[in-house]
């Protein structure tokens, strides 16, 4: 396997308007990268592109909602067709609810919430598959704290959803690493961006004083994305010093 030298690249990041995936796809350019921009508020992503570009990338700008699988399939269409594939991902879209225990969980919220954190990595890997053969590439899959110990409070949908993406990390590093293709299960602790509206109780300025930033997150995805070929950051755990 070649070394994983970052420029030109074509890193395909989700979640890309905000928090973790904005700031890992800006962390990325500076490598001199080639970056797809995923999420569905394509002006947030317009504002991201131009962050890559000043960092010293090339963005690309598609649109897309990730429980959309036709959409995944066509948006990867366009990538390959722009840059001619995909080499790396960074899966950074995910949602959760406040509505996350026995007592008040819906189950139409629950499908959401494994849709978009588990059943869209499956599918973004799945329709990229061959590209990443071919380019020996990087899987990041965002995942939470809640994805790698059990985490009461959490949430049912978002820890099952977010455990199971560890596994789906485990099978990718077991089944594809002959052809060239590892994957890093990325569990950041408390992170202070828009995710935590998503919250029961809405952290006030106060209690995010600590945090993680999402530039904190970044650095980790860059060190998994910029590893020599031969090896693999199979699981990161990083939380604020604080967490108890
Ligand atoms: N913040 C934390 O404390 C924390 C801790 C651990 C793990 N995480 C995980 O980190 C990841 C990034 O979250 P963040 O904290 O950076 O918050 P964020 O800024 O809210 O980022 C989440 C991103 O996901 C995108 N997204 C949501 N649903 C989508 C869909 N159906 N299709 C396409 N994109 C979608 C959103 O963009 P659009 O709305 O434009 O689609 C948004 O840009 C998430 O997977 C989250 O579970 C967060």
């Amino acid at each position: 396997m070649s070394e994983q030298s970052g420029a030109g690249r074509v890193v395909w990041v989700t979640g890309a308007g905000s928090g973790m995936g904005r700031a890992a796809a800006v962390a990325a350019a500076a490598g001199g990268r080639r970056i797809a921009l995923s999420g569905r508020r394509a002006d947030a992503l317009e504002s991201v592109a131009d962050d890559v570009r000043a960092a010293g990338g090339e963005a690309l700008v598609v649109p897309l909602d990730v429980t959309d699988i036709a959409a995944i399939d066509a948006a990867h269409a366009r990538i390959a067709e722009t840059w001619g594939g995909v080499d790396d991902l960074v899966l950074s879209a995910g949602l959760n609810t406040p509505r996350r225990t026995w007592e008040n969980q819906r189950i139409d919220d629950f499908q959401s919430v494994v849709a978009t954190n588990l059943t869209a990595v499956a599918a973004v890997v799945q329709a990229t598959i061959a590209d990443l053969r071919r380019a020996h590439g990087t899987v990041v899959a965002i995942s939470s704290v809640a994805g790698w110990a059990f985490k009461p409070g959490a949430g049912i949908a978002y820890a099952a959803s977010k455990t199971a993406v560890g596994v789906l990390c485990r099978d990718l590093n077991v089944a594809e690493w002959q052809n060239g293709v590892r994957a890093t299960h990325l569990c950041p602790g408390d992170v202070d961006t828009d995710f935590l509206s998503m919250r029961p109780e809405v952290p006030d300025a106060a209690n995010r004083e600590g945090m993680l930033s999402p530039d904190d997150v970044a650095r980790a995805v860059l060190f998994a994305l910029d590893s020599p070929a031969h090896v693999r950051i199979d699981e990161l755990v990083i939380t604020p010093t604080h967490l108890r």
